[in-house]
């Protein structure tokens, strides 16, 4: 990333900055439409924020796709429409729909299509920036937020949580880098972030700390991952209390020497295993929303990224956008049961998966998970990255599909690792290429992208999928 990268994708966020505050001054009416995960939830609570400031009139739509249907709800004429973390990927429908509506368009991921001069698209890609790591939909919303105002640094955090939603702490011990660097430096000096590093498991805030422990798939410990009372053992070994008088510990509740002792402790179980490449997983990067409550999902980045999510695949994304502009009374307690019914249905999904062999299944490139009508669409992303992550062997990408059968389209999402995509895999050329081949759509990233195409053509379509991986494997 050279400097003059940097600059000329600071120069297109300004350029959005600058027709978002001309419509504003113009009295005109804004619509967003925004991505339905995390990272998309994150960037329209930080466009919605700057909006409110500037006294705008505008409306938030968060949505898991852009498709024919949701560009005709325009019919109230809007002066301007703003896509973040989508709309890349649809350029060409977009300019065939559209094409008499000022648009600005703030995504990271990869770009199908040529844009007009009628459209502001600010996009890393557009400058040889790595959107799949260095920046999320959420961080260029927030470069076009500071733009517009300099206030707007304090929603660097939002931006943080985008990234790590978006799984992009892709550097050496789960570090942001790229541009998410540079948001973690306006966090930080905003007062408003701290960057530490600790053991890194999931739910340093929430959860107690032998769950956190069993929980915890990133590193793998075997023996111990998925074992509640095992990792109570190991903890009562050590002598770490699981529980004050009236509560279950968390990882934060741990003391310095407390967490020593636990980090050595596992280090040695790895290596006793041979598992030395684990232990450099113990520890990581940690974000933490400083001026947020402890003891809440939302003062741990990751946590917060998981409660977007959540409220977003809950078809609840209004509660996820609120909390993002600052809502931290009703909103923030409705999204905190929507999260727990998340988990129950995520938890739900994978005993189904894990129940039936042929629910999953290993063809000679790729790993396919049957969904059909049992999980839910909105879900099947999620399921597909928390399988992804374990696989009997982790060199094949996994797609799983859902079937939406009111519109008569299968939901196809692929997920693969970074070893994978080293070797000259590209899942969202892949999704693309197979999608059109077989009368869908897809796109994405090269490690993460999805699909949909027509039911009854979804064989044709895995068929497809699995040859080309094979394909980009060769060379
Ligand atoms: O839906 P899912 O989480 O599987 O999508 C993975 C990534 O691929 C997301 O960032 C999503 O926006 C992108 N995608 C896309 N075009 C599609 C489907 C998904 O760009 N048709
Ligand atoms: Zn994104």
């Amino acid at each position: 990333m050279h400097e003059s990268q940097i600059a000329a994708f600071l120069d297109s966020a300004a350029k959005a900055a600058k027709i978002i505050k001309e419509t504003v001054e113009e009295d005109g009416l804004i619509h967003v439409f925004s991505h339905l995960d995390a990272d998309g939830v994150a960037a329209a609570g930080i466009i919605g924020r700057a909006l409110t400031r500037l006294d705008a009139r505008f409306r938030v739509r968060i949505t898991q796709w852009i498709e024919e249907k949701i560009l005709e709800v325009l019919a109230d004429k809007p002066d301007l429409i703003v896509f973040s973390d989508l709309g890349s990927g649809y350029v060409n429908l977009l300019k065939e729909k559209l094409g008499e509506f000022k648009i600005v368009i703030l995504d990271h991921h990869q770009i199908r299509g040529e844009t007009t001069d009628s459209f502001v698209h600010v996009n890393p890609h557009l400058h040889g920036i790595d959107g799949a790591r260095d920046i999320s939909g959420a961080g260029v919303a927030y470069f076009a937020a500071r733009a517009i105002d300099r206030m707007n640094v304090d929603l660097a955090p939002m931006a943080v949580v985008g990234a790590l939603g978006d799984l992009q702490d892709k550097y050496d011990q789960r570090m942001l880098g790229g541009l998410n660097e540079k948001i973690v430096e306006d966090g930080v000096k905003a007062g408003l972030l701290n960057v530490e590093k600790d053991l890194v498991f999931f739910g340093r805030e929430t959860r107690p700390i032998h769950r956190t422990l069993a929980s915890t798939t990133h590193p793998f410990i075997p023996g111990i991952s998925g074992e509640e009372d095992k990792s109570l053992a190991f903890l009562a070994n050590l002598d770490i209390k699981t529980r004050t008088d009236d509560k279950w510990r968390a990882l934060r509740d741990l003391s310095d020497d407390e967490k020593k002792r636990l980090c050595s402790a596992l280090a040695d179980y790895l290596l006793s295993r041979g598992l030395r490449l684990e232990v450099a997983n113990l520890i990581g990067y940690v974000y933490v929303l400083s001026r947020e409550e402890p003891w809440t999902p939302l003062r741990d980045a990751r946590e917060f990224g998981v409660l977007l999510n959540a409220a977003g695949r809950m078809d609840r994304s209004s509660l996820g956008v609120a909390v993002c502009m600052g809502d931290r009374g009703s909103a923030f307690e409705e999204v905190s049961k929507v999260l727990e019914e998340y988990r129950r249905s995520i938890n739900k999904y994978l005993g189904w998966v894990m129940e039936k062999p042929e629910r999953m299944r290993e063809l000679e490139n790729i790993y396919v998970v049957y969904g059909e009508d049992y999980i839910d669409d909105k879900i099947v992303g999620a399921i597909s990255s928390i399988l992804s992550s374990g696989l009997p062997n982790p060199e094949k990408p996994l797609i799983a599909f859902a079937n939406v059968v009111e519109q008569g389209i299968a939901k196809i999402s692929a997920r693969t690792v970074d070893a994978v995509v080293a070797r000259g895999v590209n899942l969202g050329d892949i999704m693309q290429a197979s999608a059109e081949q077989c009368g869908g759509k897809g796109g994405g990233h090269n490690v993460a992208a999805g699909a949909q195409v027509p039911l009854d053509r979804i064989d044709e379509f895995i068929g497809v999928v699995n040859e080309l991986v094979g394909k980009q494997l060769k060379g």
